[in-house]
């Protein structure tokens, strides 16, 4: 353990106890601490194990932030359970190996369809017992076979002290710092339930299929890598050095065994029943899989390899497989191990994931950003238990490099992906010529422009405001507290105003009222009166503001800020040329163009409009002198490929410095900028002494230095 951990050591504990006392903390202070952990505890217990808040979000940070500031003034008080110390900021530089107190066992696996692998598994168990066909049928417990990381849990005297993977299953590695930061896993456990001095409680660190599809999203957003599935994201999560990286990634956990505990000769519990275990260790604080089931007998766990089997689709999490345990411990004491793997268990998988079919055709969807997402429709095909109908096939490019027509025999996966996925195609002639798959040049939503950006896999629909896959993302940036700071329009207002198709455009957000409003799901009229006010609120705002809500691909505040000092006014906006734009500071060809497409696609004026309309309005400003024309009076030529710059661009650029971009040399020509494989132009120029310059120097003469 590195020295920052050790703060949190048990002996640490009793110290920092001492340290309360001497340190004079007023007893009223210390008890107030206790009650608010406590309150806190139960508050996140109902939040993040039982998904069943009873308070808003913001009464527990009003709470938390109470917690934080009596720490901040008695440091003395603060212990590693506190709710306050999730993240504590340990940067590692490696992983510890730690040996197991009782080994981490795997478990044997049966591939055999749902029937037979049930049944040969019970057969052995009653065989190895001496039962013969008159013995009365074996109890289980059937759990569902989690798609994540093995997970130790040490408890000493009710407190988390460590947390250690599975490794080899004899040594794994120390990651208690990101453990901790799992909402799921108490940090300490309650003091009048009878939990013994030791306790290692075992399960699986994963992530839900909802989160992962998320943290995708977001790490995607920012350029970083992608998971395929929640393995892979719980376990390059877990293994962080740096616990503020796991911090951010939406772990989760479900208990499903014990390591190590206090023998029941020295106090410590006697369950009887695994089953019983698992209920000790949910009132415990431990989020157990409600799926769990008690099964009498083969034929009760064929049942529920059946019906999980049919569930698992729609469960919030990845399973590859159920597990059936003999439920009595003195049974499972009497089982023991073969090698490795207990006797008492056996992990039962559920069919490939990879199937062949038919791809009928390809669709595009449009998502809530905009991005265009080619979905291949396929003849209907048994995946893993569930029958897929469509796959996702990312982008245009993803087509290209696996290289399907419609038409193909394609392979079909649902692995630990949340969506299916096509992954190839299956080899053969195509009997007739089938053309390449290409992108719809108009939104299939909305029907605006589709583009492609410089450099991106992905095509986007330029609709914005106007296009209905994009309308709830649009409404919750517009309302955001940077942009026009509507206050209490958050996730579950917007999804119900737009499912509900009481808001179709932002302009419908003024058009609310108080009985449309308080007629919500959750909406007390109080509340509704409170989301009107705000929005009366929001119409006075800053043009700044304004732009940046209007959620314009590739306009962030500062652009926005840049675009308002430039121009003044929303109209010079709104019918500025990409030349025009170019001279705004710090906007290129990329923001030029993103701004100059939403203004050119009607619905999105007509959204503008309508908002001033209903009394949205700003104080308007002057715009600023135009970019210097340095170059006025000058005649430049482009000829040949430039290595960066396209030629519009450096056309845009030379104009907007003020000088004539020409066709042609001749004399008057003040230079010839020219690229590779320039041609006649270039020696007209040589021919008539004009000076040739390069990219470089083209740059060089619109910054105003003498080109080279
Ligand atoms: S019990 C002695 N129960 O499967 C048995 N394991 O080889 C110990 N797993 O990586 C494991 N879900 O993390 C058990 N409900 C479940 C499980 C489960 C997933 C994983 C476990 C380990 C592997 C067991």
């Amino acid at each position: 353990m590195t020295e920052n951990l050790d703060l949190f050591s048990a002996e640490s504990q009793g110290q920092k106890a001492q340290d309360a006392i001497n340190a004079g903390v007023p007893g009223s202070v210390t008890s107030k601490v206790a009650a608010l952990r406590a309150q806190l505890w139960q508050w996140a217990h109902e939040y993040y194990v039982l998904d069943a808040p009873t308070v808003p979000d913001g009464e527990y940070d009003r709470v938390y932030q109470q917690l934080e500031a009596l720490e901040g003034a008695y440091p003395a008080l603060v212990t590693p359970d506190s709710p306050t110390q999730r993240v504590i900021g340990a940067v590692l530089d490696g992983l510890t190996p730690v040996r197991h107190a009782v080994p981490m066992l795997s478990i044997q696996t049966e591939t055999d369809n749902e029937a037979t692998g049930a049944m040969a598994f019970d057969q052995r168990v009653r065989k190895e017992l001496g039962l013969d066909a008159s013995a009365a049928a074996i109890e289980y417990v059937a759990e569902p076979k989690f798609d994540g990381l093995a997970m130790n849990l040490r408890y000493e005297n009710g407190r988390l002290v460590q947390a250690t993977t599975r490794g080899d299953g004899e040594v794994g590695e120390d990651v208690t710092h990101n453990i901790r930061t799992i909402r799921q896993i108490p940090l300490s456990l309650p003091a009048d339930r009878n939990v013994p001095p030791v306790v290692e409680v075992r399960g699986e660190v994963h992530m839900a299929k909802a989160d992962l599809e998320k943290l995708n999203a977001r790490q995607q957003a920012a350029g970083a890598k992608t998971f395929a599935n929640p393995r892979n994201a719980a376990a390059g999560s877990v293994r962080q050095l740096d616990s503020s990286i796991a911090a951010q990634r939406p772990l989760s956990f479900f208990a499903y065994g014990l390591g190590e505990i206090t023998p029941p000769e020295q106090g410590g519990p006697d369950f009887g029943t695994h089953y019983a275990m698992l209920q000790t260790l949910r009132s415990w604080g431990f989020p157990v899989a409600p799926q769990v089931a008690l099964a009498r007998g083969a034929s009760e766990l064929v049942a529920f390899h059946q019906r999980i089997g049919a569930e698992r689709a729609n469960l919030p999490y990845e399973i590859d497989g159920v597990v059936y345990k003999v439920n009595s411990l003195a049974l499972q004491r009497r089982l023991g191990f073969k090698s490795r793997e207990p006797r008492w268990a056996v992990a039962h998988k559920y069919p490939a994931q990879e199937m062949p079919t038919l791809m009928e055709a390809i669709d595009v969807q449009v998502g809530r950003t905009g991005k265009l997402t080619p979905v291949a429709r396929l003849a209907p095909v048994q995946v893993g238990g569930v029958v897929v109908t469509n796959a996702t096939l990312s982008n245009l490019f993803d087509i290209r490099k696996k290289g399907v027509r419609v038409g193909d025999q394609v392979i079909v996966r649902r692995a630990g992906d949340v969506i299916p996925e096509v992954v190839g195609r299956v080899p053969g002639e195509r009997p007739v010529y089938v053309p390449n798959f290409r992108m719809p040049r108009t939104c299939p939503i909305c029907a605006s422009a589709v583009v492609r950006e410089k450099g991106e896999a992905n095509h986007r629909c330029t609709g914005g405001l106007f296009c209905g896959a994009q309308r709830k993302e649009a409404i919750l940036h517009f309302a955001h507290r940077r942009a026009m700071d509507i206050e209490g329009l958050g996730d579950k207002l917007v999804d119900q105003l737009v499912d509900g198709q009481v808001v179709r455009v932002l302009p419908d957000l003024y058009r609310l009222g108080l009985s449309s409003l308080a007629a919500l799901d959750r909406m007390a009229e109080k509340s509704a009166q409170n989301v009107l006010a705000a929005l009366e609120k929001s119409k006075s705002t800053t043009l700044q503001r304004f732009l940046f809500g209007l959620g314009i691909r590739n306009v962030g505040e500062s652009t926005a800020r840049d675009l308002v000092k430039h121009f003044g006014k929303l109209d010079a906006i709104m019918d500025a040329s990409v030349e025009e734009l170019l001279q705004v500071k710090d906007v290129g060809p990329v923001v030029a163009d993103s701004i100059h497409t939403f203004f050119a696609q009607p619905h999105n004026r007509e959204v503008v409009e309508q908002l001033r309309a209903c009394g949205v309005h700003w104080e308007e400003g002057e715009p600023v002198e135009k970019a210097p024309q340095i170059l006025a009076g000058l005649t430049v030529v482009l000829t040949g490929t430039l290595p960066t710059l396209g030629r519009d661009v450096a056309k845009d650029m030379l104009e907007a410095a003020g000088a004539k971009v020409s066709g042609s040399v001749s004399k008057k020509t003040s230079y010839v900028v020219a690229g590779a494989e320039a041609g006649s132009k270039l020696a007209k120029a040589e021919e008539l002494g004009v000076p040739v310059l390069d990219e470089a120097g083209m740059l060089a003469l619109l910054r105003g230095e003498q080109p080279g």
